[in-house]
């Protein structure tokens, strides 16, 4: 089972796959945690392009280009692999996020991302994305303060350092792309306790088990 992760800066994301992790693994399941952009080794140098604030003169095209290098280059040596080998892979941000991002974020057309992301696939869609929605005020405040607890502000902050009206059309972007793909992409309201967030998340991957 292929499942990702979507949501603004600072809704708990990580915290909330460490949780899920736990509680396949619980039920007997092997998993494997992985991230984009930087889920395989060329990812992880791409990555390091995308985010670091000094690159702020990137082109919007480039930077759709090197998200759906990764993303291809992650599909082909990682997730495809680990999914064959009968593992549930969870990951932290996917196709969906170029979409939000590049397509309602920076103004590239949608559909047009989407077809790029057929591409970059290559046939592999997530049989569930969970979508951690919380107001962008909130989610950026906690967002700035990890990047500064763990000495990543230059390195990681290019989108924190974004205006927050960015931000909003992100999370706005998020909740009309989810309205699309109702089917695939399920909404849990993050603006609460770890724990509660993820009673929210279970309940959705148990509906998701027993349908499957
Ligand atoms: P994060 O892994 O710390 O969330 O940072 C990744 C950043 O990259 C985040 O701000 C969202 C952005 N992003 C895109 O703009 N497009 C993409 O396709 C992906 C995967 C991430």
């Amino acid at each position: 089972m292929f499942i990702t992760f979507e949501g603004i800066e600072g809704t708990g994301k990580t915290t909330q796959i460490t949780k899920v992790k736990n509680y396949f693994e619980s039920i007997g399941r092997e998993v494997f945690l992985t991230l984009e952009p930087g889920g395989s080794r060329i990812g992880k140098e791409l990555r390091r392009m995308l985010l670091h604030v000094d690159n702020k003169d990137i082109a919007p095209s480039t930077e759709l280009f090197l998200y759906l290098a990764d993303r291809a280059q992650h599909i082909a040596q990682v997730i495809r692999p680990e999914l064959e080998a009968g593992k549930v892979v969870l990951c932290d941000r996917f196709a969906d996020s170029t979409v939000v991002y590049q397509g309602y974020g920076r103004g590239l057309d949608t559909k047009t991302l989407q077809q790029l992301n057929e591409v970059a696939v290559d046939g592999l869609w997530p049989n569930l994305t969970i979508l951690l929605d919380i107001d962008p005020e909130l989610g950026l405040k906690r967002a700035t303060l990890r990047n500064i607890e763990e000495g990543k502000a230059k390195e990681e902050g290019r989108f924190e350092a974004e205006h927050i009206s960015f931000h909003r059309r992100i999370r706005d972007g998020y909740l009309t792309w989810a309205a699309l793909n109702k089917d695939r992409i399920k909404i849990a309201n993050a603006d609460a306790t770890p724990d509660e967030v993820f009673e929210r998340i279970k309940s959705i991957i148990d509906a998701k088990l027993a349908d499957s």
